[in-house]
């Protein structure tokens, strides 16, 4: 057991350790790796009066170890990527799971410049010690840098830094699992999308892409928080699930629908709901409230129920908006693909007509951002089809 009356001077042992118990407690309740990582890299620093803690975790598939350091106030994240299998005292902390200090970084062979070059960081002292699991499987590394009373580590630094690490690990596991299936879950969710509209869209996976972006900024600059605008995000891609119901002869028909082949072709709202129905995530449940109610109109002409107004959810007004505009300015076998700024006027004069005048408002400011996304769009070429799924992670 470490000496936790060590360390720094300016904090007691009782101080220390109930930033121990805070540590335990503060890391075990979040599940967001990207965020996890950032607190026990804060908390390190702080238990060890440290100038720096960086934590680099194994990336199997690719034999590396990968670190997003925070740099300018933690506000900038630059990820740094180190061969497993290199040389440097951080790979061979990883790869012999032994503990290395270092009093002078800069004397010692075994340490790259490399990091301190991207991040504008000058080591002195810095140590770097395994992060293990219960099976005593290396997950990574953690590595703490510069004390801010000028010495080299000690055996009290060593033990101490040693035991956030194992109380670390636990918690880093359960995040990457966490991530692991989040991300499942959006790959399904994202391939899913793309089957529905595999067959009657040029580009499926920008088009998805665009429409998840701009909803989610939509939902931003209305206000709604980061969480409720990923959800948005994430679910937006399902809204024309509906459309794998139809027949080949209504989807692709290369020419204006007839009354009877629209009317058929409205009803990709309503088996959207079914598909998505009872649902009990609640990307789904959005999703499903997005492909029932993605063809409303604020003024109640739309369908599949002509509901009006406030009587059609929230993130439904907002998809609206977001595919209407990525349908007009993209190519489709029954028209051309419209310059951005008549999107954005069709868009402007459908406000209290089609969509919702907060929604268009929010449109307005966001547009400079939606413009860029249209940038490499021509106005009559088919883009080559493509329904390779990218990995959005959250
Ligand atoms: P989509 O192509 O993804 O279009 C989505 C929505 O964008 C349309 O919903 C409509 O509100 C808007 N939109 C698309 N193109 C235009 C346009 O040229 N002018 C105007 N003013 N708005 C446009 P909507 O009309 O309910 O259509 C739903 C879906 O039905 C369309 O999805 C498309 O798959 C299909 N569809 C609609 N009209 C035709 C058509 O004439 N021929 C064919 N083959 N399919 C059509
Ligand atoms: C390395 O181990 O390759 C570089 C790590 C560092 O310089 O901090
Ligand atoms: C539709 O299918 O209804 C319109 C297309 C879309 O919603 O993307
Ligand atoms: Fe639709």
């Amino acid at each position: 057991m470490a000496d936790l009356t060590h360390g720094s001077d300016r904090l007691t042992a009782e101080e220390k350790l109930r930033l121990l118990v805070d540590f335990g407690t503060r890391i075990s309740s979040e599940l967001h790796l990207d965020k996890l990582l950032d607190i026990i890299a804060q908390q390190i620093t702080q238990m060890l009066d440290v100038g720096r803690c960086t934590i680099y975790l194994k990336d199997e598939a690719k034999n590396e170890l990968w670190s997003k350091i925070a740099q300018g106030k933690g506000l900038e994240h630059t990820e740094i990527r180190i061969p497993l299998n290199s040389d440097g005292f951080i790979a061979l902390v990883a790869r012999y799971g032994q503990t290395i200090n270092l009093p002078n970084a800069y004397d010692d062979p075994r340490f790259s410049v490399d990091v301190d070059m991207v991040t504008a960081f000058r080591t002195h002292a810095t140590i770097a010690v395994p992060l293990k699991n219960n099976s005593d499987e290396v997950l990574g590394v953690v590595q703490a840098s510069n004390k801010s009373n000028g010495t080299p580590f000690d055996k009290n630094d060593e033990g101490l830094l040693r035991l956030l690490a194992t109380l670390a690990s636990g918690s880093i596991e359960i995040a990457q699992l966490y991530q692991e299936i989040r991300v499942a879950q959006l790959e399904t969710i994202y391939r899913l999308a793309v089957t529905a509209e595999y067959r009657d869209q040029q580009d499926t996976r920008q088009h998805l892409k665009n429409i998840s972006i701009i909803a989610y900024l939509l939902a931003l600059a209305l206000g709604m928080s980061k969480t409720e605008a990923e959800l948005i995000k994430n679910a937006s891609p399902l809204h024309d699930i509906g459309k794998v119901a139809l027949a080949d002869n209504i989807l692709l028909k290369p020419g204006k629908l007839t009354p009877e082949e629209f009317e058929i072709m409205k009803s990709h709202t309503i088996y959207g709901g079914k598909i998505l129905e009872g649902a009990h995530s609640k990307v789904l449940q959005m999703a499903h409230k997005m492909s029932l109610y993605h063809h409303e109109k604020w003024n109640g002409s739309g369908y599949p129920k002509g509901l009006k107004e406030e009587e059609i959810p929230l993130e439904a007004r907002i998809v609206t908006v977001a595919d209407v505009f990525d349908a007009l300015c993209v190519f489709r076998v029954y028209k051309k693909a419209w310059k951005t700024e008549e999107a954005l006027n069709y868009i402007i004069e459908e406000s209290g007509k089609s969509f919702d005048p907060r929604v268009v408002a929010a449109f307005k400011k966001i547009y400079p951002s939606v413009k860029r996304l249209y940038a490499h769009v021509s106005v009559n070429q088919p883009a080559h089809k493509d329904a390779s799924v990218e990995k959005e992670v959250s």
